[in-house]
């Protein structure tokens, strides 16, 4: 028979990301809905090394859909890494009695909460794990969306927007550079959304005459006087990007770095919805019994999975948006 579930912990870890919060309270108020109780667990897992934890209850959980960051805290947990950190935070999920940990934030997160289980389960202790994704990079292999990953092109895009007003004016070419980690979609999926003359993502071997040179020039003739180039921070820096455009193309770029700021604000719609959604599923998923799962999209449903296998998966990168970006960058017959 499935041991009961009594009492999870809910903490986030890694980068922060816009819908965390929301994330948070859909994992209270559905464990208070089965009458499960919840502990958050403060700045991921340092908190369970720390014996760091606050317990929390529906209205601990109020006013917070609506805000950017984590009411948890965040960090990286190097301590944790190791066995003997794992010894720390399994003293500590002893101690609170917690027989499920909802941990939200990306894989390291994940491969973290795996390898928290195993260990338990050496120790003679069942601690279920549930993971749900959220990281602004939407880097995740097993999912095809990550919260945070919509607020932050909304972020990058208002941004961008607002820079092409002033280098219209002057006629100038902006680089702007967006966050992504090692990967290509934020800068992707606002390149498209801004109108952007190029983009550079690292899925992508770069040829600096055919992805900006030219890209330049085709603009230009067609009657362009200012350019948008966006990179994402996997595939260069945008100030040699810039320098290089400087030498090649004989222009004098303007570069913008959006950095953090692409982290914070209010979640969009979407950000919330999903993480309302995804924190129900990540509950109900302990409650049947099912742990070591990761909460997952799959075409706009939510839906979990082993969180071994998860681990394993490798996101097809959208190519076909590229292509796409190419063909609306045309500007004239
Ligand atoms: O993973 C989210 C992310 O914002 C990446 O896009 C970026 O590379 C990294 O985190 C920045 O990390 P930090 O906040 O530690 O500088």
């Amino acid at each position: 028979m499935e041991k009961q579930v009594k009492r999870i912990g809910v903490l986030t870890s890694g980068g922060d990301a816009p819908g965390m919060n929301a994330a948070v309270r859909a994992v209270v108020r559905t464990a208070v809905s089965q009458g499960i109780e919840c502990v958050g667990i403060r700045r991921g897992w340092n908190g369970l090394i720390n014996s760091d934890f606050v317990p929390l209850n529906a209205s601990s959980v109020s006013h917070i859909i609506n805000k950017g960051g984590t009411m948890l805290y965040t960090a990286r947990s190097l301590e944790f890494m190791d066995r003997p950190g794992r010894d720390k935070a399994l003293a500590t999920c002893r101690l609170l009695g917690l027989d499920g940990i909802v941990a939200i934030g990306g894989d390291g997160t994940f491969r973290g909460a795996l390898a928290l289980s195993r260990q338990a389960a050496e120790a003679g202790l069942t601690l279920q794990t549930v993971g749900i994704p959220a990281t602004i990079d939407n880097d995740i292999g097993c999912s095809h969306y990550t919260i945070g990953f919509d607020t932050a092109c909304n972020t990058a895009i208002e941004c961008i927007d607002k820079l092409r007003d002033t280098m219209q004016s002057h006629e100038r070419c902006s680089v702007v550079e967006v966050m992504g980690r090692h990967a290509g979609y934020l800068a992707l999926y606002v390149g498209i959304s801004v109108g952007a003359t190029a983009v550079l993502i690292p899925e992508r071997p770069l040829d600096f005459d055919q992805d900006i040179v030219e890209k330049i020039r085709r603009a230009r003739l067609a009657g362009s006087t200012h350019y948008m180039i966006v990179v994402a921070e996997g595939a260069g820096s945008a100030v040699d990007i810039a320098k290089r455009i400087h030498e090649e193309v004989g222009i004098d770029p303007r570069v913008t770095v959006l950095g953090h700021i692409q982290r914070g604000g209010s979640p969009s719609a979407r950000d919330r919805e999903t993480a309302s959604r995804m924190g129900y599923r990540a509950v109900m998923s302990l409650m049947e019994g099912r742990g070591n799962r990761v909460v997952v999209t799959r075409d706009g449903s939510i839906t979990d999975m082993d969180m071994e296998e998860a681990l394993q998966m490798v996101k097809p990168f959208p190519m076909e948006r590229y292509q796409i970006l190419g063909a609306l960058s045309i500007t004239r017959d």
